[in-house]
């Protein structure tokens, strides 16, 4: 399978630096709950939350739909849920890759129900061209048109998440 580098790891650093600048603005005086949804976020999610200049508390959720396919089952299995009660909290969800958006509108959807102050949405990539549900990403690093990425955290078949740079299968 030919790899190609599409986003080098130094512009995923910097893209990184600016949406926790962002976030940083935005949640001055408060101290949110950071939400990665695994397990594609975590070289994101980290970056991410040490990048903050306020004070923050982290959780993860697990949602399964994938299998080992480029294509989203459709349905959406909570396989791990936060521990933190997010009650009367200021959540940010992080995800890596919104793609058809079925994921992250069930995920959004459920931790609504339970009654939380606010809720955003920070997603690295947002991968336009199959989306089904509408998301509202608050706080988006990439658009990217269409293909299948692998690297910094996203898989394929579970491979290939170790690698620095965000690439595209070809
Ligand atoms: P959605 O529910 O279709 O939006 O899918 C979101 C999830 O699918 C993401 O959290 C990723 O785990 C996975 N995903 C979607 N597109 C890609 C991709 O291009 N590479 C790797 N994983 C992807
Ligand atoms: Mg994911």
């Amino acid at each position: 399978m030919e790899k190609r580098v599409l986003i080098p790891r130094r512009e995923i650093q910097s893209k990184v630096k600016e949406l926790a600048g962002r976030i940083s603005s935005d949640y001055a005086g408060k101290e949110p709950i950071l939400i990665g949804i695994l397990n594609g976020v975590v070289f994101f999610f980290a970056e991410l939350v040490m990048s903050l200049s306020i004070p923050s508390r982290i959780d993860f959720i697990r949602a399964s739909s994938y299998g080992s396919g480029k294509a989203s089952s459709g349905t959406i299995n909570l396989v791990k849920d936060v521990e933190i009660p997010v009650k009367g909290q200021d959540l940010i969800v992080v995800e890596d890759i919104v793609d058809t958006g079925l994921t992250l509108n069930n995920l959004v959807g459920n931790l609504r129900s339970r009654e939380p102050a606010s809720v955003k949405i920070c997603a690295l990539i947002d991968k336009i061209e199959r989306r089904e549900k509408e998301v509202k990403i608050d706080y988006c690093g990439f658009k990217v048109q269409e293909g299948f990425l692998v690297g910094y955290g996203l898989d394929y078949a579970e491979r290939y998440r170790y690698l620095p740079d965000i690439c595209v299968i070809e």
